[in-house]
Parts: structure tokens; C-alpha cells; sequence
């Protein structure tokens, strides 16, 4: 069966199906996935238990797996694979993580508005969360349209931001929720990265306004000037027309694009068992120059 898209949103997001996400996919159905992605940004398959080596497996198809901030914490994993990230709140030993568990800076900074690992220089592509255990309430995730946030701001403010870099930060939103614990060496690892405020999404040809938690910095202003306007950006960009939520059912697996979105997850009671696991992908040109 082919791919099939249903729209979840006015302007993004669909659900998907017709493929078997335990199965290799063939050229054409990557194809034609990789332009549903292009036009909707985020796909949601449901029903599509996976383990950790299907996840993994499947996430390939799209590039080369990425292992997030693990690459400069060197946190220990539960997971037989490094590309596997860890956005639940399970401990080591499988049970639920207590409120001092070093790890909760992680699940608590992903509720700040985000696209994941704009603070290296590897350009990373899609990401994917397969939701194997989720809590009874609570605990959404949201993702934000940052093609339409281009389109909705206002001509003025265009005019302010278009040529303007901000510098992205791997500690920057923990740094902001008073986590400090970071040594130089970890802080050296990933340096600040500069990136354009606005940027073209390959995929659509739309502009994109790409403000995040992790911009610390912004170029030609000063720090509490650019803070400011990241601050009003994310308000922009994450008014409630232009997001889509999610609420979670076990064996959902929710791909979206990074270039295109900002995401965040809703609070929920942290005694309470959630185990969504990650893989997120590089662009492959600059995977492949970097190799
Ligand atoms: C992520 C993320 C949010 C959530 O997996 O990259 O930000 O709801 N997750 O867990
Ligand atoms: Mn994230």
C-alpha cells in the first residue's frame, strides 16, 4: 500500500500511513515520504511499535544518525545504540528517574520552544520520537510552523531580522533553568555555533524565521537587545494558530522537520512513567564532508 496523508492542521502536520515502519522501504516510498515532509514538516504514524535496532534501522533510510549532546556530556545510556537519544524520564536501572537525577535537566530543557541541535556545526535533518511507554495525562508535544511564522510576521520586523545570525548554545537553555554543572572541557566541546535568522527551507522553498531557546546571542545587537528579540520571535512563532499538538498514544511515531519547526514538550507529573525514544538525522552532504 502506498503512502496515505491525512491533514492534522490548517497549515502542517498529517497523519500517515499505508507503511510498515518494521520494514526496509523501497526508493519510492522514501520519495514520496521525504515530500510529504516537505510539504507538512511532521508526520505522525500510528500504531507502529518499534524496538530499539527497528528504530534505528528505519531512521537510516532518511541519513546518518546523529548522537546529540551525549557527544559532549558523555552521560551513560540504557540504550544498545549511541544514535538511540533518551527523551524519557526512565533511570539507567529502568525505573522512573527521581527528581535529582542529573538526566531531568534534558527532559525539562526539551520543554522549552527548540529544534533540535542547531548548537553544532552538523546540520541536522529529521528527527523521530517513537513513544513506547506514555503518561496517562499530560505530557504533549507541540511543534510550531516556523514557514508560516515567516509569512505572518510583520513587514517591519522582516525587514529588522532578514541579514541577522544568532549564536546557538548546547547549554544555554540549561544554563536558564539554573543547571551549572557544565566544565570548561564539556563547554569547549560545543562552542557557540552562528546561524542566519532566516533561512530558506530546502524542502519547500519557503522562508523560514528560526528563533529558538537555545540563541544566546544575536549579531548587531546587543545581548539583552537579541534576547529580546528571540523572545518576541518564539512568541511570534508559537501563537496558537501555527502549532499543532500532540498527545501521545503507546506506538506512536512522530517524524518532523528541523529546519522547518520548533517543537516543545508539555509538563507532566515526572513520577509518572514516559519513555519516548529519539533518532534524528544529518543532512547528508554535510555528514558525508564531514566524514
Ligand atoms: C525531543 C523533544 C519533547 C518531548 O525529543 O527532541 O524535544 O515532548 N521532545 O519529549
Ligand atoms: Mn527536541
Amino acid at each position: 500500500m502506498a503512502l496515505q496523508l491525512k491533514p492534522l492542521h490548517p497549515l502542517f502536520a498529517a497523519e500517515a500511513s499505508g507503511v510498515d515502519l518494521k520494514k526496509p522501504l523501497d526508493a519510492a516510498t522514501i520519495a514520496s515520504i521525504d515530500a510529504a515532509m516537505d510539504r507538512y514538516a511532521v508526520l505522525v504514524f500510528r500504531g507502529q511499535p518499534l524496538d530499539q535496532a527497528q528504530q534505528i534501522a528505519w531512521s537510516r533510510q532518511f541519513g546518518p544518525l546523529d548522537a546529540g549532546l551525549r557527544k559532549a556530556t558523555g552521560a551513560p545510556t540504557r540504550f544498545q545504540y549511541d544514535e538511540l537519544i533518551d527523551v524519557g524520564n526512565v533511570a539507567l536501572d529502568g525505573s522512573v528517574a527521581g527528581r535529582d537525577n542529573a538526566k531531568l535537566i534534558g527532559v525539562l530543557a526539551n520543554q522549552l520552544w527548540h529544534s533540535d541541535s542547531t548548537f553544532q556545526d552538523l546540520p541536522v535533518k529529521y528527527s523521530m520520537l517513537s513513544a513506547v511507554t506514555v503518561t496517562d495525562e499530560d505530557g504533549e508535544t507541540q511543534w510550531a510552523d516556523l514557514r508560516a511564522a515567516w509569512d505572518a510576521l510583520p513587514e517591519k520586523t522582516k525587514r529588522h531580522v532578514e541579514g541577522r545570525t544568532a549564536w546557538h548554545s548546547a547549554f544555554h537553555s540549561r544554563i536558564s533553568l539554573g543547571d551549572d554543572r557544565y566544565t570548561q572541557e564539556q563547554l569547549a566541546r560545543f562552542p557557540s555555533i552562528e546561524r542566519p535568522l532566516v533561512h530558506v527551507h530546502p524542502g519547500s522553498g519557503r522562508k523560514v524565521i528560526f528563533p529558538s531557546v537555545h540563541c544566546e546571542r544575536v549579531s548587531g545587537l546587543t545581548l539583552p537587545e537579541g534576547r529580546l528579540l528571540i523572545a518576541e520571535l518564539l512568541e511570534h512563532a508559537t501563537q496558537r494558530e501555527l502549532v499543532y499538538t500532540h498527545t501521545w498514544c503507546v506506538g506512536d511515531y512522530v517524524m518532523w522537520d528541523n529546519r522547518a519547526t520548533l517543537h516543545r514538550g508539555k509538563r507532566y507529573d515526572l513520577s509518572m512513567r514516559r519513555d519516548l525514544r529519539r533518532t534524528t538525522t544529518l543532512e547528508r552532504h554535510a555528514a558525508q564532508a564531514a566524514a
